[in-house]
């Protein structure tokens, strides 16, 4: 078989990408793109900003996150496990630290927080969001527009901090735990005070147990650890099963499940919240 290796277009004007050189990609009096390529960065920014701002006021919360009391043991995501003495009182307690004085969920949220920040996906929407670097494909990277100023310069993940993204795949392995931990808390979220039941929170529960397996297995990280560093993949059935089924189709819709995994954790919490503080009553449905 012939391969046909691609050559640059040589009709689209630009500086090449390299490390250690002039920022590249098109200069920015070039306009290449003639759809509407600035909304999807505006989205992504929005919809990440509300999930920042939700989970601060989560974590400052500190109240209302367990809703044992009201005979349902649902945990808001945002406190699970629950490690510190303030937990006591929830009657739902993994560790039971008086030394921590703050609100136990900033003890849970750097693990899932390194993990989504480093994530290849997410790496992606906030480089192209808040630092347009580059917003968009072949549209100009915005710190081309600064000749001699600090961004001028490629220097892609090499440097501190941006070296420290390399983090990744050793986060992943905390993101194993955590999921593990909440798939505990959606089986606990069947339990009620007369035994066995399903409520709308259970099924929240269950919903955001399979949405966050569906995006740490789709990690590339996973998908390195399963199917990586083999000269042929042929020769391992077992690793080659397993990388092509968090390949397909968990990798493939990783942005897919990076968002609904999201939206699954804030909706969780504010479920649990509202439940938690007595505004709504958790329908039984079995
Ligand atoms: S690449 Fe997204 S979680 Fe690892």
């Amino acid at each position: 078989m012939t391969v046909v290796e691609e050559s640059p277009r040589q009709d689209i004007p630009g500086v090449p990408v390299r490390i250690g050189q002039a920022r590249g990609g098109p200069p920015r009096s070039q306009v290449l793109r003639r759809d509407n390529w600035r909304l999807q960065p505006i989205l992504v920014a929005a919809g990440l900003l509300v999930f920042i701002g939700y989970s601060t006021w989560a974590a400052l919360r500190n109240g209302d996150f367990y809703a044992g009391h009201l005979g349902r043991d649902y945990l808001s995501p945002y406190y699970s496990p629950c490690l510190t003495h303030s937990c006591t009182t929830a009657g739902y307690v993994w560790g039971g630290w008086s030394w921590w004085r703050i609100s136990p969920a900033w003890l849970i949220l750097v693990f899932p927080g390194a993990f989504r920040t480093t994530c290849y996906y997410y790496r992606k929407s906030y480089y192209r969001s808040f630092w347009l670097s580059p917003p968009a494909c072949a549209v100009a990277d915005a710190g081309s527009t600064n000749p001699g100023g600090v961004r001028s310069r490629y220097t892609g993940e090499t440097l501190f901090p941006l070296i420290l993204q390399n983090v990744h795949r050793f986060t992943w392995y905390f993101a194993v735990i955590f999921a593990g931990i909440l798939t505990w808390d959606a089986i606990a979220a069947f339990r009620f005070p007369n035994g066995i039941g399903l409520g709308v929170g259970t099924l929240l529960f269950v919903a955001q147990a399979v949405l966050i397996w569906a995006y740490t297995l789709g990690c590339h990280a996973c998908r390195h650890l399963c199917g990586g560093g083999l000269k042929r993949l042929s020769k391992a059935p077992v690793r080659h099963f397993f990388w092509k089924h968090v390949s397909t189709p968990l990798n493939h819709h990783h942005q897919l499940f990076a968002w609904c995994s999201l939206i699954s954790i804030m909706v969780t919490d504010l479920y649990v919240w509202l439940v938690a503080s007595g505004t709504i009553h958790d329908p039984r449905i079995i």
